[in-house]
């Protein structure tokens, strides 16, 4: 039920423009955003570097319905890259597709996000394209799989475990060696195309981790789920696959505590870093994931 009203919440657009413009919600999203700044998102990837965790930066935005806003989104990806070369920092970057227009049109996305992924090449770097609801799922896949054919392994996307296709697709990206970040899955779907019960997700999440980690393409485990990772922790005992054949990939702001033991023990650690004024959708969705995120709101609305 609480799931369902926060990703309602999180499409609300007056809710939104209430929360983004109040001090008091600036505040508030600090527990899950790095920042409004791009300075900001850099000092915290420093910090998150210095602890043997590499970043992948997220400059919030979604659903654009401008060409303008595209094109603004897309300037601050290109000065993140050029930042992650300059410092030299162990990071790459996370974008979303309908934050570069594909609401608009599909050529207009694939065009900004094309220069992005051409720029992250020409850096070593990485550009991972998000997955948002099912109506995108097919268009995210095939732009990857255009954009990989162009600056091969300088992208990658995002797999969903609740969704029933997923462990189709997941063999569809591996045989073209794209790497895949593989997570439970944020949105509301209907039962027809996705698992309804969170047993069912995380049985599937498992099975398909292992697929991943053992393809010999670099993949990311994105959860916080620790009784999934410590079956990852076990499979990799058993198999004595190489702890560095995968990396676990978690949210700013969650399971800090997780993410520097994991890196302790050798694995290889990745911190999503959202950062930005238009922090409310993704601040919804972390609130959906967690009840007890509600008490830290409210917590801190009665603080302040
Ligand atoms: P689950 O929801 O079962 O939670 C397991 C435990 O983790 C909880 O009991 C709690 O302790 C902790 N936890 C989980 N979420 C928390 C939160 N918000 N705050 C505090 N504690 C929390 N989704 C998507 O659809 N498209 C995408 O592109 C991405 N990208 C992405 C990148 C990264 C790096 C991560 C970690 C996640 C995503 N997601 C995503 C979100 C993902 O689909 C999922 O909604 C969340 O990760 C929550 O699922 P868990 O696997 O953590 O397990």
């Amino acid at each position: 039920m609480l799931r369902s009203f926060f990703i309602a919440l999180s499409t609300n657009k007056s809710f939104r423009s209430f929360s983004e413009q109040s001090s008091l919600g600036r505040k508030v999203s600090q527990r899950f955003v790095a920042g409004m700044t791009v300075e900001q998102a850099i000092a915290a990837t420093r910090q998150i570097n210095a602890e043997g965790i590499a970043v992948t930066l997220d400059s919030l935005g979604e659903s654009v319905t401008e060409v303008a806003q595209a094109e603004a989104s897309a300037a601050v990806y290109h000065r993140l890259l050029d930042e992650i070369a300059a410092k030299d920092l162990n990071a790459n970057v996370s974008v979303k597709l309908t934050q570069v227009g594909m609401d608009i049109g599909d050529e207009l996305a694939e065009r900004i996000v094309g220069e992005m992924v051409q720029h992250a090449a020409q850096i070593g770097s990485f550009v991972r394209i998000d997955m948002e609801g099912s109506p995108y799922t097919e268009r995210t896949i095939a732009m990857t799989e255009h954009l990989n054919a162009r600056f091969p392994g300088a992208v990658g996307t995002v797999m969903q475990a609740y969704l029933y296709r997923t462990e189709a697709d997941i063999e569809r990206l591996l045989a073209q060696g794209i790497r895949i970040r593989l997570c439970k899955g944020a949105y509301k779907e209907p039962a027809e195309i996705a698992f309804p019960a969170k047993p069912d997700v995380d049985a599937n999440y498992v099975k398909l981790m292992k697929r991943c980690a053992t393809s010999g393409v670099f993949c990311g485990l994105a959860t916080h789920d620790e009784a999934i990772i410590d079956q990852m922790r076990a499979f990799v005992a058993q198999t004595g696959l190489d702890k560095k054949a995968f990396e676990f990939q978690m949210l700013y702001g969650v399971r800090r505590d997780l993410q520097r033991k994991l890196a302790r023990e050798g694995f290889g650690v990745r911190v999503y870093v959202p950062f930005g004024p238009e922090w409310y959708p993704y601040f919804m969705r972390r609130l959906a994931e967690r009840p007890a995120n509600v008490l830290f709101l409210a917590k801190n609305f009665f603080k302040s």
